[in-house]
C-alpha cells in the first residue's frame, strides 16, 4: 500500500489540485467538484486569469500560477495534470517528487524514455500514476472490453477505428500524437493482452502545408493473424467516430455519435465450411455466410470523466494500480514513437515489442520499491 494511502483515514475526501486550465482542465475541475470522494483545493495555470476562470467566482477553490505553492499544501495529496504534452514530464516529475499522486492527460509524455522515467519514479515512491485515457471509461468501451474478454466475439480478426472531423490544427504536434492516443488506448484497453500489435506502419499527409501530418493512417498487424487500422484526420468536414471490432463469433460496431445505439453487436460473419481442413482442401471449399441477429445493448449515459475521477480516487484509497496505469501510457507511446519512425521510413512496418500484458487490472498493489 502506498505511504499516503496508509497514512490517512480511507473515507476522507482526497485533496486534489488541477494544473493546466486551458481547454481540457476545466472539464477535470467540473468532474472533481462533482465527486464527493475528493476535495478540489487548487487550480493552477501559468495564466492566473485562466486559473481564476476555471475555479469560478463563488468558490473556496484557490487559484494560483505557482505549482510550488500547490505542492507545498500538505492537504493536496493528488494532482490532475492538463498542461500541454511537452510539459508533462517536467510537471509530473515535480508532482511525484513532492509525494503527490498524479492523474495525467494523454499522451503520458513525448517519448518512451520520458514515459518510463515517470513510471519508474511513481513505482519507486509507491504513488499512483494514472492516465486519463478518457474513452476507456465510457460505458460503450467498458462493454466492448467485456465482450472481448468474455469470448463473446470469439477470436479477434480485425479492429477498424475512424476518428475524423474538422479539428484544431495543433501548433506543436501532428495528428497522430494528437488524436491516435485515443484509439491506441482503446485498443490497449479492449484487447487487454488477448492479442497485441506486433508492428506499426504509418502513412500521413499534409495537403494544407501545415508543416506536419494532418491526415494519418496506422496499420497494426496483431498477433494471431488479426489486423488493426486507425484513421485520424483534422481536415474532414464531417465528424465520424466509429470503431468496428470483428471477431470469429460476433462483430461489434461502436458509433460514438449515435447516443441511442452506440453499440451494435452483430451475429453475422463469414466461415469456412471446414476450418480444420488442410490448405489445399480449404482452397476448394466454399465459404458460408452466417446471418444472425443484431443486438444493441442498453448502456447508461454517464460521463466518462466522472469514472476517471472515481477510479483515480479509488486507486489512491486502495493503494493499487489504476485501470489505465503508467504502463498503459508507455505502451501507447511505444506505438506513437514507432509510427513516427515509420513516417520517416516512408511507411515501412516498424516492429513493436509490447509486453503482452493487459492494463492495470484494478487489483495489483502499489508497493514502494
Ligand atoms: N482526454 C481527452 O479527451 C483530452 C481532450 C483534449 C485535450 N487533452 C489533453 O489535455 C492536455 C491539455 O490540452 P488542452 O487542449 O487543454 O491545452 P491548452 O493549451 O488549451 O491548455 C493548457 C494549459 O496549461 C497551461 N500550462 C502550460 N504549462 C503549464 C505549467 N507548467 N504549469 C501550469 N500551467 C501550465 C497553459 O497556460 C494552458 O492554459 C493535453 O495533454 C491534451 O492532449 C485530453
Amino acid at each position: 500500500m502506498s505511504r499516503l494511502a496508509s497514512d490517512r483515514h480511507r473515507s476522507e475526501p482526497v485533496g486534489v489540485a488541477v494544473v493546466g486550465a486551458g481547454y481540457w482542465g476545466p472539464n477535470l475541475v467540473r468532474n472533481l467538484l462533482a465527486y464527493e470522494g475528493c476535495e478540489l483545493r487548487w487550480v493552477c495555470d501559468l495564466s492566473i486569469e485562466r486559473a481564476l476562470r476555471a475555479a469560478g467566482r463563488y468558490t473556496t477553490i484557490r487559484a494560483t500560477d505557482s505549482l510550488e505553492t500547490v505542492l507545498a499544501d500538505p492537504r493536496v495529496e493528488a494532482v490532475a495534470v492538463a498542461t500541454p504534452p511537452a510539459t508533462h514530464t517536467a510537471v509530473v516529475l515535480e508532482c511525484l517528487g513532492a509525494g503527490k499522486h498524479v492523474l495525467v492527460e494523454k499522451p503520458l509524455a513525448c517519448s518512451v524514455a520520458d514515459g518510463e522515467r515517470l513510471v519508474a519514479m511513481a513505482a519507486r515512491s509507491g504513488l499512483v500514476l494514472m492516465l486519463d485515457h478518457t474513452y476507456c471509461y465510457t460505458p460503450a468501451v467498458r462493454r466492448l472490453r467485456e465482450l472481448v474478454m468474455s469470448g463473446t466475439l470469439g477470436k479477434i480478426q480485425y479492429v477498424d477505428s475512424v476518428r475524423i472531423n474538422l479539428g484544431l490544427v495543433q501548433p506543436d504536434t501532428d495528428v497522430f500524437w494528437d488524436l491516435a492516443p485515443h484509439d491506441l488506448s482503446i485498443l490497449d484497453f479492449v484487447l487487454d493482452g488477448s492479442c497485441w500489435p506486433t508492428a506499426v506502419a504509418a502513412h500521413g499527409a499534409d495537403p494544407i502545408s501545415a508543416g506536419r501530418p494532418c491526415i494519418g493512417y496506422l496499420t497494426l498487424p496483431l498477433t494471431g493473424g488479426a489486423i488493426a487500422h486507425i484513421h485520424v484526420n483534422w481536415l474532414s468536414p464531417t465528424k465520424i467516430r466509429t470503431t468496428v471490432v470483428g471477431g470469429s463469433r460476433r462483430t461489434v460496431v461502436w458509433d460514438d455519435l449515435c447516443p441511442s445505439q452506440r453499440l451494435s453487436v452483430y451475429d453475422r460473419g463469414v466461415e469456412l465450411a471446414e476450418p480444420d481442413a488442410d490448405a489445399a482442401t480449404r482452397q476448394a471449399l466454399t465459404v458460408s455466410y452466417r446471418v444472425g441477429d443484431m443486438v444493441a445493448p442498453a448502456l447508461p449515459e454517464t460521463e466518462a470523466l466522472q469514472h476517471v475521477v472515481m477510479e483515480f480516487v479509488a486507486s489512491i484509497r486502495e493503494g493499487r494500480l489504476p485501470l489505465t496505469d503508467g504502463a498503459a501510457g508507455v505502451r501507447v507511446l511505444r506505438i506513437l514513437e514507432a509510427a513516427a519512425h515509420s513516417l520517416r521510413e516512408r511507411g515501412a512496418a516498424i516492429p513493436l515489442d509490447l509486453t503482452p500484458v493487459g492494463t492495470g487490472n484494478g487489483v495489483a498493489r502499489l508497493v514502494a520499491v
